[in-house]
């Protein structure tokens, strides 16, 4: 399997601050003139299908182009009829008459799989896509979706900083045979450094509400970066070199996507490709990362207990972000569902933008205590 370091334009949704489209452009005919062959979109990620259909148009032959449906502005949609529009609708901003390959984005549990996947494959009959994977879904869908249809990818949270997922879906990978697309494969920059220990990013970056930058997480995150800098120092690369280099080295790993908005920062990741870690230096932090790993579950725990029996905080955006840590905390943990808790986080996102206030942030955090409870009694702590 060829391995490869692919660019995804979700910065142009704004998720994380405002970007100069300018430079955006000139990244993207950077990265075609220096090898990156794989660019992934979403049709929710602002303008980026249209920049990249219209910067890359004179590529096309040259690169592949992965989008994604599955999101509505009203919620989640992969109704047979939404797949057959929405995909006409990608390929018209993309200025092209084919997707190489068309993601779900996330999981719509109203609609049964056959129906998406009859959507799916009609438009792989009509030539309008080549392929089609699957995004952020539960493990038991990417099992029936792989077990109805024929996916050809995962799209998986995998850095040194965020490994679980992949741990639980590697099996399934294996068992069909999926290849894995990692994103925030830079720990969303913390694995560059250049974030600043006391970050404050600007109102609508999605990393003020991010687990991974808040409390032991974050903490955690930083032990992992400076541990990467003493190695990759002994390696003459820097640390999201050194990362990107391990990502690709995971088996099923096909594809490590990176989503910079500056040429510098591309410049600096295709640096993490075309190397292999040494063996020593890989074992080292193997065996690191295994003792983080560890350290990080039990202050996780201690922290959602912390969130979920002290008051919340009268701070809007300090009271939504242990909400959402709490929140993604008791799926990781195997203590609720995601089909249990997404209508909860999607209440208190509207709830959230809409500068809506402390009642509604005070029954999520009921409804969460009440599935800590039942879910803790059911011992499914892992
Ligand atoms: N994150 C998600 O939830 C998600 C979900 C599904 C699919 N994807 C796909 O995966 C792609 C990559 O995921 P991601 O957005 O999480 O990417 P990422 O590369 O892990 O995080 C992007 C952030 O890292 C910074 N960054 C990256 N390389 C850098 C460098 N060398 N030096 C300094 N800062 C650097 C960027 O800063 P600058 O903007 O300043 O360069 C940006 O703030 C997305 O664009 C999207 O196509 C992402």
């Amino acid at each position: 399997m060829k391995k490869e370091l692919g660019l995804g334009l979700y910065s142009l949704a704004g998720v994380y601050g405002r970007k100069d489209p300018e430079e955006i452009k000139r990244m993207l005919i950077y990265a075609v003139e220096n090898g990156i062959e794989y660019f992934d979109v979403a049709d929710q990620y602002g303008p980026a299908e249209e920049v990249l259909g219209s910067t890359l148009q004179a590529y096309r032959s040259r690169i592949r182009i992965a989008t994604k449906v599955g999101v509505t502005k009203e919620g989640f949609d992969l109704s047979y009829n939404h797949i057959q529009k929405a995909c006409r609708q990608s390929l018209k901003k993309l200025q092209t008459d084919y997707i190489d390959l068309y993601q779900i984005h996330f999981d719509d549990h109203t609609i049964p799989v056959a129906e998406t996947v009859g959507a799916l494959e009609d438009l792989q009959k009509e030539g309008l896509i080549l392929e089609y994977g699957l995004g952020h879904l539960p493990l038991q869908r990417v099992k029936d979706y792989a077990k109805e249809g024929n996916p050809a990818s995962l799209l998986l949270e995998l850095s040194p900083v965020a490994l679980q997922k992949y741990r639980e879906y590697l099996p399934v990978c294996q068992e069909y045979k999926l290849p894995v697309i990692t994103m925030g494969t830079t720990g969303r920059g913390i694995l560059t450094g250049k974030i600043p220990p006391d970050h404050g990013f600007e109102p609508g970056d999605i990393r003020n509400l991010d687990p991974l930058f808040q409390r032991s997480l974050y903490q955690s995150a930083l032990r992992v970066y400076t541990k990467l800098k003493e190695l990759a120092e002994q390696l003459n690369k820097s640390p999201v070199q050194l990362t990107l280099a391990w990502v690709l080295g995971l088996a099923h790993v096909r594809t490590a996507l990176v989503g910079p908005s500056r040429v510098a920062h591309l410049q600096e990741n295709l640096g993490g490709t075309g190397w292999e870690i040494p063996g020593e230096t890989g074992s080292e932090m193997e065996t690191f990362l295994a003792r983080e790993e560890e350290k990080k579950k039990e202050a996780r725990y201690n922290d959602i207990q912390e969130i979920l029996q002290g008051p919340l905080s009268r701070d809007r955006k300090r009271a939504a972000a242990d909400l959402v840590y709490a929140l993604e905390g008791l799926v990781d943990f195997g203590i609720a569902t995601e089909p249990e808790v997404v209508p909860l986080f999607t209440r208190l996102m509207a709830c959230y933008r809409h500068k809506e206030t402390d009642n509604t942030a005070g029954e999520i955090k009921d409804k969460l205590v009440d599935l800590f409870a039942q879910g803790t009694t059911r011992e499914t702590r892992v």
